[in-house]
């Protein structure tokens, strides 16, 4: 069923309920530590005039994409994660034996199985944690904060990375102008720990949903159980990323505003209190379209797709990263992010920003440039296997 074919109340699909689950918190859950990675092979809006009918002026003018970053062979997405992760954790001041979880949030997983995840928990030299990934699109970062929100409340876990990486590069056939001008690569990475009960909350509410009567607006056909790869679907092209732009604009705008409205309901709070929204950066239209909606002047919305281009889960989280390094996050702040993607989903997520301003050591470093160098680390022999071993799970902290 088209979304196209829903009367408009119908569309109207982000629950207008109040939530519950915050009456259900115990533990406060706080933002300490975050990272980003890029490739640093830039593919400019020029280079793709040389590669498909298209121009620098209609890329910039329909979506405010001026550059993407490619990774390039045999960067993966766990190269990118990985990178991130490790400044993330730097910056909190925390070590891998610190962490009770990782989730890492991908729809372009270095293998079908195993998950990025655990392929990330061997290359902090962890085992015996609990590792998994999450495939929820480009509203992937907001669901993975949530699942790590909640197990930091309900007090079964302490301290929880959480990254989302894409290396959407990979699934984009650079024949189709209509989808390749959008997507480029990119990692980030929060790292989130409870505080002592007496302190004030950081994360304030989260709002998740998904609508699969959309599915088909935004897939990969080929490659799973339904259609496996094979000679012919790749002849076919149909291992590569197929999209209905026009419709997932539409619902895109709806759901933003609809979504960053109920959480920060959810919070106790009004949209006039966000000091800083942090939207997926997919396009910019999109994003002053929501905002209009909102009511929410242009200083107060957090935009660097023109540099990126759509990263999926990881743009959120690059966007926090890039908000962060360059002072626009205060303590006290009232931040909300907030997705939409293949699913379809959608995820917001309201904080009360706790971090102090950033080191002149951090700033230079928040972003990491990864190169195919980055890469050889992990090709080559696993690491050696630390304490605690398999089965020595750490939960119950
Ligand atoms: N360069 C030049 N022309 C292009 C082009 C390109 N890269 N891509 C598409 N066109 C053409 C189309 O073929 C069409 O030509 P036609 O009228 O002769 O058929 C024309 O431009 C208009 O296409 P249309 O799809 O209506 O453009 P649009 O204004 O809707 O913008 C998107 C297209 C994809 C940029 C926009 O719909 C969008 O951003 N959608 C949301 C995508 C998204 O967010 N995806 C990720 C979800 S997580």
């Amino acid at each position: 069923m088209s979304l196209t074919s829903l009367t408009e109340q119908e569309q109207t699909v982000v629950p207008q309920a109040e939530g519950t689950e915050d009456r259900l918190c115990t533990y406060p859950v706080h933002v300490v530590g975050i990272g980003a990675a890029v490739p640093s092979d830039r593919l400019t809006n020029q280079a793709l005039e040389t590669m498909v009918d298209t121009s620098d002026e209609w890329i910039r003018t329909r979506t405010g994409i001026r550059e993407r970053r490619i990774a390039p062979a045999p960067l993966a997405s766990s190269d990118l994660g990985f990178a991130a992760a490790r400044v993330a954790l730097e910056q909190a001041g925390v070590t891998p034996a610190d962490l009770d979880e990782i989730i890492v949030a991908t729809v372009t997983p270095d293998y079908q199985f195993p998950s990025t995840a655990c392929l990330l928990a061997a290359r902090l030299g962890l085992v015996g944690i609990p590792a998994f990934d999450l495939a929820a699109g480009c509203s992937g970062l907001m669901y993975a904060i949530e699942q790590a929100c909640q197990a930091i409340r309900s007090g079964s876990r302490r301290t929880v990375l959480v990254v989302a990486a894409e290396t959407l590069s990979r699934v984009v056939n650079f024949h189709d102008r209509r989808t390749c001008v959008l997507f480029g690569d990119g990692a980030a990475a929060l790292v989130l720990q409870r505080a002592s009960l007496q302190d004030e909350p950081g994360i304030l509410a989260t709002n998740l949903g998904s609508d699969g009567r959309g599915a088909h607006l935004l897939v990969v056909p080929a490659g799973g159980s339904r259609l496996p790869a094979s000679s012919q679907t790749i002849a076919q092209g149909l291992h590569y990323l197929q999209m209905s732009g026009s419709e997932v604009f539409k619902f895109a705008v709806r759901v933003m505003e609809e979504s960053t409205r109920l959480v920060v309901a959810r919070a106790g709070l009004r949209v006039e209190d966000i000091d800083c929204f942090i939207p997926h950066q997919a396009n910019v239209r999109i994003i002053q379209a929501a905002a209009e909606r909102l009511g929410l002047p242009a200083e107060r919305i957090m935009v660097n797709v023109d540099r990126y281009g759509n990263t999926s889960a990881a743009s959120i989280g690059l966007a926090l990263v890039e908000a962060y390094q360059q002072g626009r996050l205060h303590p006290g702040d009232v931040v909300v992010m907030t997705g939409f993607g293949t699913g379809l989903t959608w995820g917001s997520v309201a904080l009360r920003w706790t971090a102090p301003p950033p080191t002149p050591e951090q700033v230079r470093t928040l972003v990491y440039q990864a190169t195919a160098a980055d890469a050889a680390e992990a090709l080559g022999t696993p690491p050696a296997c630390p304490s605690p071993l398999p089965g020595e799970s750490k939960n119950g902290v």
